[in-house]
């Protein structure tokens, strides 16, 4: 938490360092931080079409502030002009990249910055499909993969952690998916890096509750984005807009996981129990 923050909270009631737990209801509307506000939101993989729609869906209900990060300026300076004229108060850019872990903090340290030095909610947005199929072709992409969803993403969640914490309140939505739920034959690679993000967020979601920072898992399924063009649409898939509204709806819940669409979360609950020489003959 910022000193000048940490004054403010103090004058208005909240707690005295950070760590502590977060500050009452009332010194949280005095500051404009309701447990319900999600105002400051700072984006890593900005210019993904979920983040974004997410993004749009709580512009919906307050003027939100947004800092998106990504790698490339163009796509990003186009991201930020669709969330002004949906009415985001402002919009900041900045640099990340994924696969190089000693830049993470003070990437979000820049981006926390440019929200005024507090955040009520970041968003992980960052990730890669790679090659379809079980064994790739390509093993080098196969370990991009895994260097941007596992390490990369894990850095960058484990960095928003200390930096929520530190300010003593936030959210982290770590965009998870049904791929980590059950390894599929299709897309082994992918699952497996998004099953080592899930378990890491999970993790840190318990290991963080007393702390006043909250992690919400979201695991949508097919999602119709650029990552998936030209792909088969598979039966229960969405829109960025269906994640949105779910993401939304399980932050002001205060869940701890979400599935979009929801019916997922009990056919993927079926799939699990499964046995493996069922669950292969299956054309997932
Ligand atoms: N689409 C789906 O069906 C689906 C389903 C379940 C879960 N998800 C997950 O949801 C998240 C968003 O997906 P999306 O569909 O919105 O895809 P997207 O539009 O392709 O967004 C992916 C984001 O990851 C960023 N990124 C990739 N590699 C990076 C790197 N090395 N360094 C920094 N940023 C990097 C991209 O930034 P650049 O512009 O710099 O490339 C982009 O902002 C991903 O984690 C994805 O795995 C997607």
């Amino acid at each position: 938490m910022s000193d000048a923050t940490a004054a403010e909270l103090r004058a208005a009631g909240g707690p005295s360092a950070a760590g502590e737990p977060w500050a009452s209801a009332g010194a949280q509307a005095a500051l404009g931080l309701g447990a319900a506000g999600f105002r400051r939101v700072l984006v890593l993989g900005g210019t993904s079409e979920i983040a974004t729609a997410i993004v749009r869906e709580l512009a919906t209900r307050e003027p939100c502030e947004v800092a998106l990060a990504a790698r490339d300026p163009q796509r990003l300076g186009d991201v930020a002009q669709q969330l002004r004229a949906a009415g985001c108060a402002r919009v900041q850019t900045l640099a990340l990249e994924a696969t190089d872990p000693d830049s993470h903090r003070a990437a979000i340290a820049r981006g926390i910055e440019l929200l005024g030095g507090a955040c009520d909610l970041v968003l992980l947005a960052v990730g890669l499909l790679g090659e379809r199929g079980g064994l790739p072709d390509d093993p080098r992409g196969a370990v991009e993969v895994l260097e941007v969803n596992v390490v990369g993403c894990g850095s960058l969640l484990l960095e928003s952690a200390r930096a929520l914490r530190a300010q003593g309140r936030g959210t982290i939505v770590v965009l998870s998916s049904v791929a980590a739920e059950r390894p599929r034959a299709a897309n082994a690679v992918y699952c497996a890096s998004k099953a080592g993000l899930d378990a890491l967020a999970q993790g840190l979601a318990d290991a963080l509750a007393p702390t006043g920072v909250r992690v919400l898992v979201v695991r949508p399924g097919f999602v119709t984005t650029r990552m998936k063009r030209g792909l088969p649409v598979p039966p229960l898939s969405t829109d960025p807009e269906g994640v949105a509204r779910a993401t939304a709806r399980g932050l002001r819940r205060g869940a701890h996981t979400v599935w979009a669409p929801s019916t997922l979360r009990w056919a993927m609950a079926l799939l699990r129990l499964l046995p493996r020489p069922l669950f292969r003959r299956l054309p997932l």
